[in-house]
């Protein structure tokens, strides 16, 4: 799942693996995210776009396939000012329709 790492302490994940946005386009599902991300045109400022791709590689990881309302719930707190809301769920929907069932 997906943290904010500003509100957690570093002694809590001492034993745990971690994966930070710099290393998410390692992982197949996070390429698969930021290259939807680049073709969709997705960010405008960027400044949310870290927490944004964080939580759709943890959605689509437990959610393939996801339905309006699992993003919602997978997406909800990743506020962005610039509104980039509609080419991020259209983005976490097709790359839902790309796996397979
Ligand atoms: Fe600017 Fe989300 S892209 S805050």
């Amino acid at each position: 799942s997906a943290v904010r790492s500003c509100q957690l302490p570093l002694e809590s994940v001492a034993d745990m693996q971690i994966t930070t946005i710099e290393g998410i386009g390692e992982t197949a599902i996070g390429k698969k995210v930021q290259e939807r991300w680049l073709t969709l045109d997705v960010p405008q400022c960027g400044y949310c776009q870290g927490g944004q791709i964080m939580s759709a590689v943890a959605l689509l990881t437990q959610t393939p396939r996801p339905m309006d309302k699992d993003i919602d719930a997978g997406m909800a707190g990743n506020i962005c000012r610039c509104g980039c809301y509609t080419r991020i769920r259209t983005a976490i929907k097709q790359l839902g329709e790309a796996q397979s069932p």
